[in-house]
């Protein structure tokens, strides 16, 4: 059943309710129109297929869709994090044929204006672009952190063969004589990021970028990304340089067996940061079959140099050039 949001939401301006744009609950039953209107975005990485039927399951996410007609024509979701402050907003999506007539900007204010009706505590929106921000945005938005986003893709069964031709199997014995990553376990986790301030100096800007959410460490973040298949790895328990997070690979539209693997890395030591890489790798192509799209985020003076290794070493297949993650946040009024 569709939830009519007119029912739940605050006297909109009057130019948002002049687009003539109905604004709904997104509900199970609309997966298929969401999907219908989203083909070949993100360059075929949309996580959204895999994601969609958990975001209907978390208590403090809204998807709201755009209708004309009746008909959906774009999508956006907000989350709310940070201990109610932040307001992530994700996911957004216009149908092709209405991009550029200001739809993207009346969905982020309605979805703004039904956030501070719901959760009047929310204080900054926050999201991720990975696309060529311009003077305009950033007037708009201050900038939290930024990482570069080093995307490359290969099949999985190649990639297994070339770790093990070039002796960079299990343990990724690399060329350095650092001591193996450790797999962080639920308790360690907390305790890193709870409990010390170890992390401080390894986060960017002490933001967690875990597949483009970024999460303040505070435990009721800790609760959501601890309910996530991830590996967490640092180098040194009691004295990290460098850190990073693997989401589980999962399947995305491209085409079939296509995978996405996701890793975020912090810290800007290159030999860990390689090393963890690897690790990662080996970890999640053991079992796999097809083809990946490996998105790691990173520090972005390490983009050329873990470029050169991934093509030279790995022999894996660029698919694009350097190009940034950006994490802003503007105040919510
Ligand atoms: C990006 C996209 C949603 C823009 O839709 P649109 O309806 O053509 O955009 P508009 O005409 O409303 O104009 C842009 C407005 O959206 C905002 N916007 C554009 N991209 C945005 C993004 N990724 N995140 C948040 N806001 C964005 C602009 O800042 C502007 O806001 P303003 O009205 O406050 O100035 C649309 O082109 C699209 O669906 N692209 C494919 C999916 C995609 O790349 N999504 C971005 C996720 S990172």
């Amino acid at each position: 059943m569709k939830i009519d949001t007119s029912l739940i939401t605050p006297q909109l301006p009057e130019a948002l309710s002049q687009a003539g744009l109905q604004f709904t609950v997104a509900t199970e039953d609309d997966f298929d129109d969401i999907m219908a209107m989203s083909q070949d975005i993100y360059g075929g990485l949309d996580y959204l297929p895999t994601r969609y039927n958990s975001w209907m399951q978390e208590a403090n996410r809204t998807v709201i869709l755009a209708r004309k007609q009746g008909k959906v024509i774009a999508l956006e979701s907000v989350c709310v994090i940070d201990n109610g402050e932040t307001m992530l907003v994700e996911g957004l999506r216009v149908a092709p044929q209405e991009r550029g007539k200001g739809v993207a900007g009346v969905l982020l204010r309605f979805c703004s204006e039904l956030v501070k009706t719901k959760y009047p505590e929310v204080k900054v929106t926050r999201l991720t672009r990975d696309d060529q921000l311009g003077p305009k945005d950033f007037q708009k938005y201050r900038v939290i952190t930024k990482q570069g986003i080093l995307l490359v893709r290969f099949r999985a069964e190649d990639l297994r063969s070339c770790l093990s031709e070039v002796g960079l199997g299990r343990n990724s014995e690399s060329s350095t004589s650092n001591p193996s990553p450790v797999l962080l376990d639920p308790t360690a986790i907390q305790r890193l990021y709870l409990t010390t301030d170890l992390m401080h100096g390894v986060l960017p800007n002490t933001t967690i970028i875990q597949d483009w959410q970024p999460f303040k460490p505070v435990p009721s973040n800790m609760a959501i990304l601890l309910k996530k298949d991830i590996d967490w790895m640092v180098d040194d328990m009691s004295s990290p340089t460098v850190a990073s997070l693997c989401t589980f690979p999962f399947r995305v539209p491209i085409g079939d067996d296509w995978y996405y693997l996701n890793i975020d890395m912090f810290g800007k030591d290159l030999d860990l940061v390689r090393q963890q890489y690897l690790c990662h790798l080996q970890r999640h192509t053991a079992a796999l079959k097809g083809h990946v799209m490996c998105q790691m985020f990173l520090d972005p003076p390490l983009w050329k140099p873990m470029a050169e290794f991934c093509l030279s070493t790995l022999k894996v297949e660029l698919v694009k050039e350097y190009t940034d993650q950006y994490v802003v946040e503007s105040d919510v009024v």
